[in-house]
């Protein structure tokens, strides 16, 4: 997959941009509070609709507008074309596929898988699991069509169960939250143990690529799987009794990352785990890309200076040699030259406005 024709209203400080982008990489740099992420993030909303800054549309919309609006053309790799469209007004968000008005952020995704690969993001090897939990979901979301309806009713049933733990609630309606969440629980559990084995292998590659070193990914289920979900909630019932929470099950589930057996957090300096974060996203993107046929948009925002100039070309020749459409921002040029930026379209943001550069 891939955009052309890029058209943002009225998003923060840009107040009506038109780009063409290349298939393949766009760098985007200008300095700081110019716009670049404002950018980034409208084209997330196209994938997603929504921001990968805030929950708020009033924060969105330029000050004194009404509305935003972002549109664009997503070319399949087969060549068939569809228009996406987002508008948001501060109460409302609208949504326009093929001409259409839809009415779930779902299908925008599934029209145009993006992956946002943000400061935050890099700690995705040292920090907590929900990151990991989100690149793992995300990805089963695009693999394994039914995916996100599961998830959902689990954190639902998962939200239940955990109210009436808090009220001190027990008997039969405690029974049926736990039948559910268990029933969900399970179904997640095997979709994720059934496909995300075959991410393994392009972790490795991803790692033993870039930092030089094989890295094994894996999936920790979130409670001791050699019994049901179903038991496991209820052996821990007085725990979670206590704690007012349920502490088994998905939603504490992990992705491992370690070498030769051992785990890799601690052992990397603060630099290494920054690339290996970088090439798990990316080989997930890649993942899903093999399990799909649709490659994902990447928007990189600003890691180019998180990295140091060796580490940087590693990341930048890696991106490039995906072939998918990507666009990485940084405050200047000088940040992401590399062997690979001769073919990268080049804009410059100044002001919320944008010009090609190259
Ligand atoms: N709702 C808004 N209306 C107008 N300007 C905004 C709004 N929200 C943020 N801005 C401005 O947009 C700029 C932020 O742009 P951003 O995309 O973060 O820049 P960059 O990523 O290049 O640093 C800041 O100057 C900020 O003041
Ligand atoms: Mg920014």
């Amino acid at each position: 997959m891939h955009l052309s024709r890029v058209r943002v209203q009225s998003l923060r400080i840009v107040d009506s941009v038109s780009l063409d982008p290349s298939p393949h990489l766009n760098f985007i740099t200008g300095a700081n509070g110019s716009g670049k992420s404002s950018l980034l993030e409208a084209i997330y909303l196209l994938g997603t609709g929504r921001s990968f800054r805030t929950r708020r549309n009033s924060e969105l919309i330029q000050r004194g507008e009404e509305k935003l609006c972002v549109s664009a053309t997503v070319v399949s790799g087969t060549g068939d074309q569809q228009i996406l469209g987002v508008e948001k007004t501060v109460s409302a968000t609208r949504i326009r596929i093929g001409g259409k008005n839809m009415w779930n952020a779902s299908s925008l995704a599934q029209s145009l898988p993006v992956m946002a690969i943000l400061p935050d993001s890099l700690g995705v090897v040292t920090g907590s699991a929900d990151l990991r939990r989100s690149l793992m979901d995300w990805a089963l979301f695009h693999v394994k069509p039914g995916y996100l309806s599961v998830l959902q009713s689990y954190k639902q049933a998962l939200r239940q169960r955990n109210a009436l733990l808090r009220q001190g609630g027990g008997g039969i309606a405690l029974e049926s939250w736990d039948e559910r969440v268990g029933e969900f629980g399970q179904l997640l559990h095997s979709w994720r143990q059934e496909y995300l084995g075959d991410a393994q292998d392009i972790v490795r590659g991803f790692s033993e690529r870039l930092l030089g070193i094989p890295v094994d990914v894996r999936y920790r289920p979130g409670w001791k799987d050699d019994i049901s979900l179903k038991l496991a909630l209820g052996r821990s019932l007085d725990a979670d009794r206590r704690r007012g929470s349920t502490t088994v099950g998905p939603h504490r589930a992990d992705l491992e990352l370690s070498s030769e057996g051992v785990a890799v957090r601690g052992r990397l300096s603060r630099g290494e785990a920054k690339l290996l974060a970088v090439a798990v996203f990316l080989a997930y993107a890649q993942y899903v890309t093999t399990r799909t046929g649709h490659k994902p948009v990447l928007l990189i925002d600003d890691l180019a200076a998180e990295l140091d100039e060796r580490n940087r070309h590693l990341f930048l020749d890696a991106v490039a040699g995906m072939g998918i459409q990507v666009f990485i921002t940084a405050s200047e040029p000088r940040l992401l030259e590399t062997d690979c930026s001769a073919e990268a379209a080049m804009f410059h943001v100044e002001q919320g406005a944008m010009r090609r550069v190259v």
